[in-house]
């Protein structure tokens, strides 16, 4: 097959919910858009969303050359890919519709071009079923919305080149996704399985009455939710299996959640049980609409994603906090790279200082940290000490000093991450 080019131009077909994301994500990234839709309104719905989407993608990352203006329209579709190096299609989800839809696309678009499917549910061996050149079709799954989520997976169909799937790799990684390749074919790709997993127990626990709508919501997103959020389940149980780190979880902790897999449900979804999901979520909505919620998990996702960049750039492992925030305050209410938006940081609102090294001589810090403080990196918090400093130092029992920079050290970590040591399996499994 030929070798792709570098993509300049990208083309979006169908430009509904994801479509008009993926747009305004091509364009803050600098390339030029071409978009085609067939309903009548198309066209002002995308800009009008490209409008609205552009201070929180620009705020995630901006090409110096991009701009809104970068973007065409037209509702013929071969028009529309006819020069483009990289498609992204984005119709409903109908098996017979992409298939059709792949096959008028492969034949309009240069035969070096990549042409990706951002379908949830159906598999390219499907979709590229009536292709010419299949071996340039893959899908590119993107996680809603593709403008600030980063995720995107990967996996090509049967007929898909092994270049296909590493140069639309190497694409999506080059414009700030974070792509994953799946090594088969799967229905639902992977994070939708992923998340219905989770859901189902949600539901099951809300159907047991074990928890009303709300409470199963905070027990996911101020819980393991606000952990995954910065690492995943396998790292974190490094973290959890303490100073034996994976090893320790898999030999004495991973046993009890093995048996525990027994005992999740499977909610027999009833219509008095999505009548209680529906009230329970309008009541923890209180009146506010979808659209600003949208603008508030948007503008808190970027947030997130800024901390995450200054942690680690790689977006692999977090970084200890005073590695990159040398001799830096914070100021209270800081919202990072988060410009245009209403809303503000909550990670970033407490009055929280770093420092590196040497006397604190600058912050004047609670007693204890400023013991803590000497010849290491750590952080400072006005607030005292954090939960898993607090339940560490209940372990240890009052007034019980480390004897060493190394052991203090230790604990430091460990205080961040996870209250480990002396812990019971039950605390890391909750
Ligand atoms: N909504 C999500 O959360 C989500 C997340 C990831 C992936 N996806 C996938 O993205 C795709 C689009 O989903 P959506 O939620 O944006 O749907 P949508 O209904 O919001 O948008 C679909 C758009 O495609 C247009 N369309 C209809 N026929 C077309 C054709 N022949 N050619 C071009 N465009 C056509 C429609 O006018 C509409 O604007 C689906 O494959 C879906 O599985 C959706």
């Amino acid at each position: 097959m030929n070798v792709h080019k570098p993509v300049q131009r990208v083309a979006i077909v169908g430009t509904g919910t994801i479509g008009a994301s993926w747009a305004t994500h091509y364009l803050v990234r600098g390339f030029d858009v071409t978009a085609t839709d067939p309903a009548p309104t198309a066209e002002a719905a995308l800009r009008s969303y490209v409008g609205a989407a552009w201070d929180a993608a620009a705020s995630i990352g901006l090409a110096p050359d991009a701009s809104p203006d970068r973007l065409s329209f037209t509702a013929d579709l071969r028009q529309a890919v006819a020069d483009a190096d990289f498609v992204q299609e984005n119709a409903p989800e109908r098996p017979e519709l992409k298939v059709r839809l792949f096959a008028d696309i492969d034949d309009a678009t240069p035969p070096d071009a990549i042409i990706a499917s951002s379908s949830s549910g159906i598999t390219m061996s499907v979709i590229q079923a009536e292709c010419r050149r299949p071996e340039r079709t893959v899908i590119g799954h993107p996680f809603n919305p593709p403008h600030i989520v980063p995720l995107v997976e990967v996996v090509g169909g049967t007929k898909t080149a092994l270049e296909t799937i590493r140069d639309a790799m190497s694409f999506y990684a080059a414009i700030g996704k974070k792509p994953i390749h799946l090594k088969k074919e799967l229905p639902g790709h992977v994070a939708n399985r992923i998340q219905a997993a989770l859901y189902r127990e949600v539901v099951h626990l809300v159907q047991e009455g074990v928890l009303d709508v709300a409470d199963s919501d905070d027990a996911v997103s101020w819980g393991p939710g606000l952990r995954w959020g910065v690492m995943g389940p396998h790292l974190l149980w490094h973290l959890g299996g303490g100073e034996g780190g994976i090893q320790h979880f898999m030999d004495t902790l991973m046993p009890r959640m093995v048996a525990s897999w027994q005992e999740l449900g499977t909610p027999e979804f009833t219509p008095e049980l999505k009548e209680e999901i529906v009230r329970g979520v309008l009541e923890e909505a209180d009146g506010h609409s979808v659209d600003e919620l949208a603008a508030r998990r948007d503008a808190m996702l970027s947030a997130l994603l800024a901390v995450r960049a200054e942690y680690d750039p790689s977006g692999r492992v977090p970084q200890p906090v005073a590695r990159r925030r040398r001799d830096r305050d914070t100021a209270p209410g800081e919202t990072v790279r988060a410009r245009g938006q209403q809303w503000r940081s909550p990670v970033l609102r407490e009055p929280r200082r770093f420092r590196q090294e040497g006397p604190c001589h600058r912050v004047q810090a609670p007693r204890r940290s400023r013991r803590r403080c000497r010849g290491r990196a750590h952080l400072l918090d006005e607030h005292g000490p954090s939960a898993g400093e607090r339940r560490l130092d209940r372990t240890r029992g009052p007034g019980r000093r480390q004897p060493d920079d190394a052991r203090s050290q230790r604990r430091h970590v460990h205080a961040e991450a996870a209250p480990l040591r002396g812990h019971q399996p039950e605390a890391v499994l909750g």
